[in-house]
């Protein structure tokens, strides 16, 4: 993962930002939260003005956390790799947007196994991601569904089956969305994924 860390160091500290506001739908008032992959904090904020009792956020990139300006007595920020992420804690609720995407097929398969391990019992992992067709998903595959972007870094693309399989014994309820691009080639499409995953 050191490579992936220098190439998200480098491209926040070029300044990348995301923006599109996150919307949740689910109630987290008064849950603890896991959230993977915090970025510069889009998806966070929505998270904390919905009163959660305590979040921690963790990203690989120092340069990401160091871009989030707020803090909050409730809220941790930590940079750490999630696949060496150890904690006594465990969570009712972990975000996962756009964060499954960033491992080939076997850290994918361990960064779930350790998603699966922190969840409190009846605990939800609220997931979004990049799926199969997405306008990005072109390029050289390193990986079925997998690309490595020009500019290094790993991308992958899910299909509804395979959410179903990585989270096998779980509730999953996914729902695909398809739409325009806000910018360029109308032509493409996004196509996303959202799965509310149930531990039983
Ligand atoms: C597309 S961004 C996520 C955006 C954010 N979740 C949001 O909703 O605004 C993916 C993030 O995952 C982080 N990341 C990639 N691999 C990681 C790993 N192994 N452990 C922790 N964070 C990682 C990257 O540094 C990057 O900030």
């Amino acid at each position: 993962m050191k490579k992936q860390q220098i190439i998200w160091n480098s491209l926040y500290k070029e300044g990348l930002t995301w923006k599109k506001n996150s919307k949740i739908d689910q109630d987290i008032r008064n849950k603890s939260v896991l959230e993977l992959g915090v970025g510069n904090g889009k998806t966070l904020k929505a998270i904390l003005n919905k009163n959660p009792k305590q979040v921690v956020a963790i990203d690989i990139s120092k340069e990401a956390i160091n871009s989030i300006k707020f803090r909050k007595k409730n809220l941790s920020l930590i940079t750490k790799d999630f696949l060496k992420f150890n904690t006594k804690d465990k969570f009712d609720m972990v975000f996962s947007h756009y964060f499954l995407n960033n491992f080939e097929e076997k850290e994918r398969k361990e960064a779930v196994r350790r998603i699966k391990l922190l969840l409190n019992k009846n605990g939800i992992i609220l997931f979004e991601d990049f799926m199969v067709g997405d306008l990005r998903h072109k390029g050289a595959e390193i990986e079925e569904n997998t690309i490595e972007k020009q500019n290094g870094i790993i991308c992958h693309f899910f299909t509804k089956n395979e959410i179903e399989k990585l989270f096998e014994g779980m509730g999953v309820e996914s729902n695909e969305k398809i739409f325009n691009p806000v910018r360029g080639n109308k032509s493409v499409r996004r196509k996303i994924i959202k799965a509310k995953i149930t531990k039983l």
